[in-house]
């Protein structure tokens, strides 16, 4: 069986703006656009066009700037929204419309206090309308986690039969466990009529440290879109990191699913949208974080010199990291000391080694981290004293 494509939804502007303290200016946006379109990603979600003047004008101008990804804007079930939408993709070379509703019990009482048939007679309305402006429509049913799978496949279908091109199943609250939200997309593949004819997409929160495993499921059961952000930022505790999933299909070649993201490029996009956002990484975060192939402990270190397969998984060039890093602390060992000395010009040899980690011991154990500096004062006690 060949390899099928994933396509790859970044929605950093749309749902990682969203993020309490992480406003972009237009300029900012423009800069993090012009970069998603280099990195590969097949569309780039730029906002939510009614939302706000400023976010009119930034979706307008990313949509004149972006080359090669389709360029989407958000919208609720009416009219308004959808024309704002309209007006501000109007100079993209491949506009999406994003229009939906809440289709949970949750949703359509409280929300819109309304009832099923409602809801589902407004999709349909919302989504004909998109299609009177553009051809290319992504349908999203929010809160579709909590939604019954049969009420969801009736949804669907008639999203699909209105003009739906994609289909988005939003666990917008990230409740879904990563079994139940595949077999969601399963149950979706096998009962909406007509669903050959739309793509089903993953839009997954990460409320319970979920969201990337629930769209790797996902996929597994036929969904071929993943709507994700860099650094994995959005609402709450955010959504699907595209640094994980992109390197979760390139790592397991067995999925036989790929995207078509440079990876190289992954860290340098982590780092642009940090710094702009002033959104610092974790230093654990998967694939990114400072810590991703930085080793400490003296049993892992000596595995890594010997060869790094040991212990990493990802080349870490793959990802646009120069090298793994080896951090001396009181956890390290001779063989890690001995390749931080030769980094910085000292080969020393077996007998040298012995007295220098016990003074290296000496340090380690009050710093968190011994740096260059230390070893060079190692370096001089220890020649001082020959
Ligand atoms: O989480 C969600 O349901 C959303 C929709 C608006 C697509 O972000
Ligand atoms: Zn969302």
């Amino acid at each position: 069986m060949n390899s099928e494509k994933v396509e790859i939804f970044d929605t950093t502007l749309r749902d990682g703006e969203q993020v309490p303290g992480c406003k972009l200016n237009t300029e900012q946006k423009l800069a993090i656009a012009e970069k998603l379109d280099e990195l590969g990603v097949d569309i780039i979600e730029a906002g939510f066009p009614i939302s706000s003047p400023g976010d009119f004008h930034s979706v307008s101008e990313i949509s004149k700037l972006v080359k090669n990804a389709k360029v989407c804007g958000l919208t609720r079930a009416n009219q308004k929204d959808i024309e704002a939408a309209a007006e501000a993709l109007k100079y993209a070379k491949r506009p999406r419309i994003h229009t939906g509703i809440g289709t949970s019990d949750s949703h359509i009482k409280y929300k819109f206090n309304s009832n099923r048939e409602d809801i589902i007679e407004r999709a349909v309305q919302a989504v004909k309308y998109a299609k009177t402006f553009v051809e290319d429509v992504e349908f999203y049913a929010e809160d579709a986690g909590r939604t019954d799978n049969d009420y969801l496949a009736k949804v669907c279908e008639e999203a699909i039969k209105a003009g739906a091109t994609v289909l988005n199943i939003p666990d917008t609250t990230g409740y879904c466990l990563p079994e139940e939200y595949g077999e969601k997309i399963k149950y979706l593949k096998e009962n909406v009529k007509g669903i050959e004819k739309a793509v089903l997409s993953c839009h997954c929160h990460n409320d319970l440290g979920l969201a990337t495993a629930n769209s790797i499921s996902g996929v597994i059961n036929g969904a071929r879109q993943i709507e994700c952000t860099i650094n994995g930022l959005g609402e709450r505790a955010g959504n699907t990191a595209l640094e994980e999933v992109v390197m979760i299909l390139k790592q397991h070649k067995n999925l036989k699913l790929y995207t078509e993201v440079n990876s190289k490029m992954l860290n340098a996009m982590s780092v642009l949208v940090s710094d702009l956002m002033g959104m610092p990484v974790q230093p654990n975060k998967a694939i990114v974080g400072a810590n991703a192939f930085a080793h400490s402990s003296g049993i892992h270190q000596d595995g890594v010199i010997k060869n790094r397969e040991t212990y990493e998984i990802i080349d870490p060039s793959e990802v646009g990291v120069n090298a793994s890093s080896i951090i001396l602390t009181a956890r390290s060992g001779r063989s890690a000391l001995a390749y931080r000395f030769k980094n910085i010009g000292f080969d020393v040899t077996k007998n040298e080694l012995d007295f220098l980690y016990q003074e290296f011991l000496k340090i380690a154990d009050h710093k968190k981290e011994v740096n260059n500096d230390d070893l060079s004062l190692i370096i001089d006690k220890v020649t001082k004293k020959i």
